[in-house]
Parts: structure tokens; C-alpha cells; sequence
């Protein structure tokens, strides 16, 4: 895969629009966030192995397509990443689930890892890392540190928006590592935050402030 693919799908556009408005409700950012990670999970799953395996069809048999490999593991990173897990998991609903927490020290501003959970035999899974914002990237690049220290080998990065910042960081520490997003927005500002954005993807999300 490409270091960057810009998913440029009407429809993921069009729900996207939506999700940036300022009067998008709680309920109806969730569901299209759901919707979304299905369009971007297809994208980035485009190439997983195959093989063949013997069938019976109510006619014949067959040798007929199907994945091949151990289950792909999800790893969301905390707790914004979980907005896109469900849509994933129905989906790919064999998928292992692993989950990564990082905090922001005040002083050192380095993120800390507070959580730390996923499946075994990492390096023997495609591993799709999953949130919403990849904004400095200093998280996500700590997040697939985390992830390689685990054994993954394999990892891809899926997210909703993209600021140019953070896909050269990501780029920068993690080259082997695909990042799939919706859109590619114009900056970072003074906070952090994506311009033009749509806020803050876990209080939008989940309805916190
Ligand atoms: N995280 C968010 O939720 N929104 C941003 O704009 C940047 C990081």
C-alpha cells in the first residue's frame, strides 16, 4: 500500500461534511463515524491474502476464495479510537480487539502509556491501529512504538482526518506503516486541534465536553 491513501469516496465525503458541522448531534456523528469506518475498513483491507478452499456449492464443488492467515487484530487507541471499532468489528467480526491508552504528561508533554491490551501472536496478524484524528501524531506514533514492541510486524493506520503535521511525523517515525484516512485537512492550530476540523472527536462522539 501507499504511505497515504486519501479515500475519496462520495459517500465517505458526503458523511464526513455532515460530521463537521457544528450542529451534528451526538447520536447522528456516531452513527455516520460507524458508517465511515466500514468505507475506510473496506479501503484498507483491499489487499489482504487469500486462499483457496474446497466447497460444495448445492450444484458442485469448488475451489472458492476465502482470507487466509491468522485473524487480522483491531487495536483502538483510547478512547476516541472506539468510535470506529464497532463498524469495524461488524464488518470483520472474526477480528481480535486490542486497545491502547496514552495520556499527555503536563510536564514533559511525552505520552505515557496507561493501558495496554491486545491479542497474541502479534507478528503473525495484520494490524489495523484505529483513531479518528491524527493530529501532531505524537500519540499515534507512540501507539505503533507500542504496537511493535508487541511483535507487529504488519500495521496499517486508519483514521478520519489528517493534518499534515501528523502524517509527516507518522511518515517520518513509521514509514512502513500505511495510514488510510478520509480526509486531509489544512493545518494544526495553536491547540492542537485540526483546522478546519471538526472538533474534538471523543467529546463530539460521546457527548462530553
Ligand atoms: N483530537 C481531536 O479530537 N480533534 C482534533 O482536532 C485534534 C486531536
Amino acid at each position: 500500500m501507499d504511505h497515504l491513501t486519501h479515500v475519496t469516496h462520495p459517500l465517505v465525503q458526503h458523511k464526513l461534511s455532515i460530521m463537521r458541522e457544528v450542529g451534528t448531534s451526538t447520536a447522528v456523528f456516531r452513527q455516520l463515524l460507524r458508517e465511515i469506518s466500514q468505507l475506510l475498513a473496506y479501503e484498507i483491507t483491499r489487499e489482504l491474502p487469500m486462499e483457496t478452499k474446497r466447497i460444495e456449492t448445492p450444484l458442485m464443488p469448488m475451489d472458492a476464495p476465502t482470507l487466509s492467515g491468522r485473524k487480522l487484530a483491531l487495536v483502538s487507541i483510547l478512547r476516541a479510537g472506539n468510535g470506529l471499532l464497532d463498524g469495524i468489528l461488524e464488518l470483520v467480526p472474526s477480528a481480535r480487539v486490542g486497545f491502547v491508552g496514552l495520556y499527555r504528561d503536563e510536564e514533559t508533554l511525552e505520552p505515557v502509556q496507561y493501558y495496554f491490551k491486545v491479542p497474541d501472536h502479534m507478528d503473525e496478524r495484520l494490524v489495523i491501529a484505529v483513531d479518528p484524528m491524527l493530529a501532531t501524531g505524537n500519540s499515534s506514533v507512540a501507539a505503533i512504538d507500542l504496537l511493535k514492541s508487541s511483535g507487529a510486524k504488519d500495521i496499517r493506520f486508519l483514521c478520519l482526518l489528517a493534518a499534515p503535521e501528523g502524517i509527516a511525523r507518522m511518515k517520518d517515525a513509521h514509514p512502513d506503516v500505511p495510514i488510510v484516512t478520509a480526509a486531509v485537512d489544512e493545518r494544526l492550530n495553536e491547540q492542537g486541534y485540526i483546522v478546519p476540523g471538526l472538533g474534538d472527536a471523543g467529546d463530539r462522539m460521546f457527548g462530553t465536553k
